[in-house]
């Protein structure tokens, strides 16, 4: 069954999971935008570059093809849109921190917009804010032997209280776990170069929050976190490296996309 998108017109709703902060300017906001992987067009070939056309022709598999496709054609749209410039005129950069190869974190040229990307199964989703990096991750709940990855990916901490989360919810609570990991590696800008392992975080089934770091990209204090609504058999985090607790607004992004041709 199709996976339901976000109504687009719902109110924007903080869903941050640290105390709401005591202040009288405006919070910041964090966008987060949803799309099945579409299908090219001549309209959506036109918006990549000659670097993301060479990456785009390398993906073997259609549904790999459409989901780098949908990210490129979501980050266009909605940077063109927060800038007021043409979709076309955005002009990314991907190049990877550790080898300079463009398979890196996204970021908008000459704009202080932050973007990160993630794909699976039915999803692509874009997260975009102003001036603060971001990093979101969607997860198929899927067959994976879990025991076995929380075992490498898991702190010590971590692996004691998964072990006593009963056998029929493990899986999900392991993807709980993975998608808000990974969101918060991503803001980073390192991925998974930084050992998933060195983070320790609040339980699945609790708000998710960093509750300890061996890893000196991530310090505790400046790390905000949303679990994200695809549905009942996906797992999506959104995370922010910032003290203040943004206001996060999740959009379907049918009609951002439809508007690109
Ligand atoms: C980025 C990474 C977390 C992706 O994991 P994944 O679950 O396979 O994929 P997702 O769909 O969630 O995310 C993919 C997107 O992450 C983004 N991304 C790539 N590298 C990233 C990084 N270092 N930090 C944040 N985001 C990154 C890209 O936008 C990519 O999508 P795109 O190529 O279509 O634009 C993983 O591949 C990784 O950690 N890579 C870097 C590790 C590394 O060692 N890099 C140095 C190698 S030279």
């Amino acid at each position: 069954m199709a996976a339901k998108l976000p109504d687009s017109n719902q109110e924007s709703r903080s869903i941050w999971s640290s105390v709401r902060d005591v202040g009288h300017h405006r919070p910041m906001r964090c966008d987060v935008w949803w799309s099945h992987p579409v299908s090219e067009t001549p309209a959506l070939y036109g918006l990549l570059d000659q670097v993301e056309r060479d990456r785009y022709a390398g993906y073997r598999r259609d549904v790999d093809k459409h989901r780098f496709l949908t990210g490129r054609a979501l980050i266009r749209a909605a940077a063109a849109a927060a800038l007021d410039i043409a979709p076309g005129a955005v002009e990314l950069d991907s190049s990877c921190f550790d080898c300079g190869k463009p398979h890196g974190k996204p970021t908008v040229v000459g704009s202080s917009l932050e973007v990160s990307i993630s794909h699976s199964g039915e999803w692509v989703v874009l997260a975009v804010a102003e001036g603060v990096p971001v990093g979101v991750d969607v997860e198929e709940v899927r067959a994976a032997e879990v025991d076995d990855l929380a075992g490498i990916a898991f702190s010590p901490a971590e692996r004691a209280t998964f072990r006593s989360v009963p056998a029929e919810d493990r899986r999900g609570a392991f993807f709980t776990y993975w998608a808000r990991k990974e969101a918060v590696l991503k803001a980073t800008g390192k991925g998974m170069s930084v050992a998933m392992s060195k983070l320790t975080l609040s339980a699945h089934d609790e708000p998710p929050r960093v509750a300890a770091s061996t890893a000196s990209e991530v310090d505790v204090a400046a790390v905000r976190m949303a679990d994200l609504d695809p549905g009942p058999d996906y797992r999506a985090c959104v995370a922010a490296l910032t003290t203040e607790a943004p206001e996060v607004t999740e959009h379907d992004a049918t009609a951002l996309l439809a508007a690109l041709g």
